[in-house]
């Protein structure tokens, strides 16, 4: 439980202090709220922790779209790829693609969340994700090889959402609500 607690307040700590410093700054705090969230359902495989999956999914694709616009708004002449924010994107997309996995994964596990939720905040994740790769793209701000791991990337979180994608409400063999709210 105090570990879910630690990672709670990371999570909180790197939306709170998501400052835009640079392209570069913001792209590494990503990559931190990517691996804290991953951490957080990776742990979560061993049990039956209450995990909120949609929320905590949502919180990192809504700091990728604020990434995103900030830098977007930024641009004022064509850039230049730059190899610090190339390797700074590539170590972000890396933990998406941990995070895409570890999702999939608690998906596959009988867990007492809706399916529904957590695939619809994986779909503003997978469009979060392909936009802002898309736009440091067409930018010439990311190299080539961001952009392919930016695809497989996009792959993973099309799986983690067919994890999610039953009619039931969940996996498993449990019918009923155990819980209710
Ligand atoms: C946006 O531009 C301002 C002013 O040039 C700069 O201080 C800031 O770091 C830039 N932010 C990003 C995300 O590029
Ligand atoms: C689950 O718990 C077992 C025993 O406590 C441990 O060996 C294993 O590494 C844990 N797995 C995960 C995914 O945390
Ligand atoms: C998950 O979090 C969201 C946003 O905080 C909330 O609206 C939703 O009701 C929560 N879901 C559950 C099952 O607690
Ligand atoms: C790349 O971007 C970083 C952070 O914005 C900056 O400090 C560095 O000088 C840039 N490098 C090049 C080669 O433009
Ligand atoms: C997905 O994004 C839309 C538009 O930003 C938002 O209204 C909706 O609440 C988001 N859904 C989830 C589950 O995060
Ligand atoms: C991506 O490609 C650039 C340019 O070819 C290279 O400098 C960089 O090291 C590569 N990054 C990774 C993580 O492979």
């Amino acid at each position: 439980m105090q570990l879910f607690l630690v990672n709670f307040i990371l999570i909180v700590y790197a939306l709170s202090s998501f400052v835009r410093a640079d392209a570069v700054t913001d792209a590494i705090q990503l990559q931190g709220l990517a691996s804290n969230t991953a951490d957080t359902v990776f742990a979560s495989l061993n049990g039956t922790a209450y995990l909120n999956t949609s929320d905590l999914v949502s919180k990192v694709a809504v700091a990728i779209q604020s990434a995103d616009s900030m830098v977007m708004s930024n641009v004022s002449s064509p850039g230049t790829a730059n190899v610090t924010l190339n390797d700074a994107y590539f170590n972000y997309v890396n933990s998406m693609l941990y995070l895409a996995d570890t999702v999939q994964r608690r998906g596959r596990l009988f867990h007492s969340e809706l399916n529904l939720p957590v695939y619809q905040s994986l779909q503003n994740l997978s469009s979060a994700v392909s936009t802002y790769g898309h736009d440091l793209a067409s930018e010439n701000l990311i190299q080539r090889n961001s952009t392919i791991r930016t695809l497989t990337t996009s792959s993973a979180i099309v799986r983690a959402q067919s994890s999610w994608a039953n009619n039931q409400n969940y996996p498993g063999k449990r019918e009923t609500l155990s819980w209710s709210g």
